[in-house]
């Protein structure tokens, strides 16, 4: 990739496994942890993008909780595992290949930021959790703006703090609607397509699609 000034990431999803909270209870949930974590994972992207549409913002966490309590409830998830589920969140774990990608990429000198749907105290604590924190230059939260992903305030908050142009960033989401998000802005956006998905139809084909992040280091 040519003229790339910052790489940001996206957080959930892409650098930590928002399923490895439910995962880590499967021996209490049984067999149906997956379905449920996907369910909860989407109900809580849907309250985002409603709320944004509805101007009636909550942030991520109490998001995050609003729809882990439907989900419970749709899946029929003893309410003791609430608290459990809820602490899981707050230090999920990153993908494996994480640390090493992001150490290479700062040793080549580009500015490394995570631009995220997360409230600031539980990015932070994610990045600490995970000893990432000294190898993010920012860590950039859509409570500065009070509006979600997709919305372009969102995606102007790394243009407007470095002062360099949209294609000058790479952005690298695992979430197909955030690759379209960033790319309709004028990212040069990268998917990391984890599990063998479908793309979306919204005007936008990524520039590049990985498997995991490791695929990052041969662009650069
Ligand atoms: C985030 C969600 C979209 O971190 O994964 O912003």
């Amino acid at each position: 990739m040519k003229n790339i000034k910052a790489i940001i990431f996206d957080a959930y999803g892409t650098l930590f496994d928002v399923n490895s909270a439910a995962e880590k209870c499967k021996d209490k949930i049984g067999d149906k942890w997956e379905p449920f974590a996907n369910f909860w994972r989407t109900t809580q992207l849907e309250y985002t993008w409603l709320r944004s549409l509805m101007g009636r913002h909550k942030d991520f966490w109490q998001i995050t909780e609003d729809s882990l309590d439907k989900s419970m409830k749709v899946f029929q998830i003893d309410s003791s595992m609430r608290d459990d589920l809820l602490n899981l969140y707050k230090v999920l774990s990153p993908f494996k290949e994480v640390h090493k990608t992001l150490k290479t990429l700062k040793e080549k000198k580009f500015k490394l930021a995570i631009l995220s749907n997360g409230t600031p105290s539980l990015l932070n604590e994610l990045v600490k959790s995970n000893n990432l924190e000294n190898l993010f230059d920012d860590v950039f939260s859509i409570e500065e703006v009070g509006i979600y992903k997709p919305n372009s305030k969102v995606y102007d908050m790394p243009i407007k703090k470095y002062k360099i142009e949209k294609n000058e960033v790479a952005f690298l989401s695992a979430n197909t609607w955030d690759v379209s998000g960033g790319g309709n802005y004028g990212y040069q956006s990268i998917w990391v397509n984890r599990n063998n998905n479908i793309f979306d139809i919204l005007d936008f084909k990524p520039n590049f699609e990985i498997k995991d992040l490791s695929g990052l280091l041969s662009k650069f």
